[in-house]
């Protein structure tokens, strides 16, 4: 079986604790200040109602965003974008994402948010998947600089919640368009902003252009803007507030990976010091709590694929062996659930915890280029 502490060092594990906090100011959008200026950024399929409520029990997440969802599914009352959009008292603050390109559409689902639990309608303008795209919506809003600011300010006319953008920087490197936008929007009334930065051709491939989101950080007046891209650790978090001067960061992929992330970052940027990494039995009560909380929320069946998706992630942190990876990539029921847990306290109990985790040797695959998932 595989060794759980392999390549672990205490000291590793230590090192974004020394890490100097970034000071910035409380984050406000619109009226509402938010609690900490780290938000989770939305990944579709994942940053689902069951896994916000999980991730908000563990404290530190400044804001939370929906799955994109399709205005138009959302205006006709399609059944997937409805539980897309699915929240409660708890999820709070929330921002419901949506996209389209049809100004009255949008507007119409803007209202509809703003009717059934959106704190912040957020508009997505950086989805690069061709089924948006080919539609003129996600990124390929980037390419149309006009009609996209008229369709931004009929979002803004039709709510009284604050309207928030998410886009890339661009569609390529000849049309980085996010500065010019940024600064368009916040004329209209737009109250935030998410750049993650790369273009839409770049898909997820190569690395972030920091310089590019301090572009967009320095074409706005007053407006925050969250900085996205490739954060999983604190001293990438440090890295990016300091050389962009973005007001807050929102972090996708690093909060599946390590869901502690908010509240470390929190820590350490109110107190310099993010405290510490959770222990395996914390990994492994947080695993089981986003199982419950799918259980609680949808069918067993579909709480078992669901989890399917991401038992490897979890595996990969906890380790606890292939057999039981094997198990958990297969669920087929809570009962099996309940018994893969049992076995793994069993092994976290005959495993002597040396030191911690290192976020920065766990990689999880990512979806390659622009067409090809995200
Ligand atoms: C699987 C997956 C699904 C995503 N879904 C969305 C989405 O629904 N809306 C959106 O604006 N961005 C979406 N994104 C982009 C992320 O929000 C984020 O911008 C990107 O992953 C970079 O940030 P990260 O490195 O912190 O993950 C998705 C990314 C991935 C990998």
């Amino acid at each position: 079986m595989e060794s759980p502490n392999q390549n672990v060092s205490p000291e590793k594990s230590g090192t974004d604790s020394v890490t100097p906090s970034v000071p910035g100011k409380p984050v406000r959008i619109g009226n509402r200040v938010l609690a900490s200026r780290f938000s989770l950024a939305p990944l579709a399929g994942y940053t689902n109602l069951p896994f916000r409520l999980v991730m908000r029990r563990l404290g530190g997440l400044g804001l939370a965003t929906t799955d994109l969802i399709s205005a138009r599914a959302l205006v006709l009352g399609g059944g997937k974008s409805l539980e897309l959009a699915e929240t409660c008292p708890e999820d709070e603050p929330l921002a419901m994402q949506i996209f389209g390109n049809d100004p009255l559409v949008m507007a119409q689902a803007a209202k509809w948010c703003q009717a059934h639990g959106a704190h912040i309608v957020d508009i997505n303008m950086g989805c690069p998947v061709n089924k948006v795209t080919k539609g003129g919506g996600g990124s390929a809003m980037m390419c149309q600089p006009i009609d996209t600011v008229a369709l931004v300010q009929k979002v803004v006319e039709a709510v009284s919640i604050p309207v928030t953008v998410k886009m890339r920087l661009g569609w390529d490197d000849e049309q980085i368009t996010a500065p010019h936008f940024a600064r368009e929007f916040e004329k209209i009334g737009v109250s935030g902003l998410t750049i993650h930065g790369r273009t839409r051709e770049q898909g997820f491939r190569g690395g972030v252009n920091v310089d590019g989101i301090k572009r967009v950080v320095e074409a706005v007046e007053s407006i925050p803007v969250f900085g996205n891209g490739d954060v999983k650790t604190i001293p990438e978090a440090a890295q990016m507030l300091k050389e962009t001067g973005c007001s807050g960061l929102a972090i996708g992929r690093g909060g599946l990976m390590h869901p502690w992330i908010f509240r470390r970052l929190d820590l350490w940027d109110k107190t310099g010091d993010p405290g510490p990494h959770p222990t395996y039995r914390e990994r492994l009560a947080f695993m089981d709590a986003h199982f419950q909380s799918m259980l609680k929320l949808r069918t067993e069946r579909s709480a078992c694929i669901n989890f399917r998706k991401v038992a490897t992630w979890y595996c990969k942190v906890i380790r606890p062996g292939k057999t039981i990876q094997q198990e958990l990539v297969m669920i087929q029921s809570a009962k099996h659930f309940a018994s893969s847990i049992q076995k793994i306290e069993e092994i976290l109990s005959s495993r002597e915890e040396k030191g911690d985790w290192h976020p920065a040797e766990v990689d999880i695959r990512l979806p390659e280029g622009p067409i090809a998932h995200w």
